[in-house]
């Protein structure tokens, strides 16, 4: 590729020792040459409330700021009772408000997880795509990445294990790349 590309990621949970954070670490890590991934802090991001929509704390400021300025977003979700976590939501919630000025509407996106069962967020990416069909996101359809049995792939350290999933990431972040050209002059 000719160009470095910039994507803002977040995983959907505030857990210390949350598998889908340690995704998003070995994401960061295997990035191509011209692939940059910025993780996007959600600690300090409070649930979604209309009542803030025009005047919203600073880390909401933050997060859209920086969803704005990158060239897709990459969600990295957990599944809690068959779908998506309510951290993993309103992030989206934030991000597509107010209405006239969502942050989300026409964005590259990409999604991936992690879950301990083995199913590894089948269900919950599924509920993920149905939200592109009301924000008008663009979600890359191919590869997609499910991590099953999540509690054996990441050593103490949160250390990936898996050498196949190390060079899938890779390849990830490469379609990606070329997914976020096709929406770029
Ligand atoms: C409230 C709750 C609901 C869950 N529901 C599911 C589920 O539907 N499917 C699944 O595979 N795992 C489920 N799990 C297990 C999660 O996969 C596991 O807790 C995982 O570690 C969550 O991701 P994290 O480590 O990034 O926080 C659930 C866990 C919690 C706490």
């Amino acid at each position: 590729m000719d160009r470095t590309f910039t994507f803002a990621a977040y995983a959907g949970s505030l857990r210390k020792r949350s598998y889908n954070r340690m995704l998003l670490n070995a994401l960061v890590k295997a990035a191509p040459q011209h692939v940059r991934v910025d993780v996007l802090e959600i600690a300090q991001v409070p649930l979604f409330n209309a009542d803030l929509e025009d005047d919203p704390p600073p880390a909401v400021t933050r997060l859209r700021d920086a969803i704005r300025a990158a060239d897709g977003l990459i969600i990295v979700t957990p599944e809690h009772n068959g779908t998506i976590p309510a951290a993993t939501k309103t992030v989206i919630e934030w991000a597509s408000r107010p209405s006239d000025d969502s942050v989300l509407e026409r964005k590259p996106a990409a999604m991936l997880g992690a879950s301990t069962g083995y199913y590894g967020t089948l269900r919950a990416q599924a509920a993920l795509r149905q939200i592109a069909t009301i924000e008008e996101v663009y979600f890359m359809v191919n590869p997609e990445i499910r991590v099953a049995r999540a509690q054996t792939k990441f050593d103490e350290r949160g250390e990936l294990l898996d050498e196949e999933l190390r060079t899938e990431l890779t390849e990830f972040l490469e379609a990606f790349a070329s997914w976020v050209r096709r929406f770029q002059p």
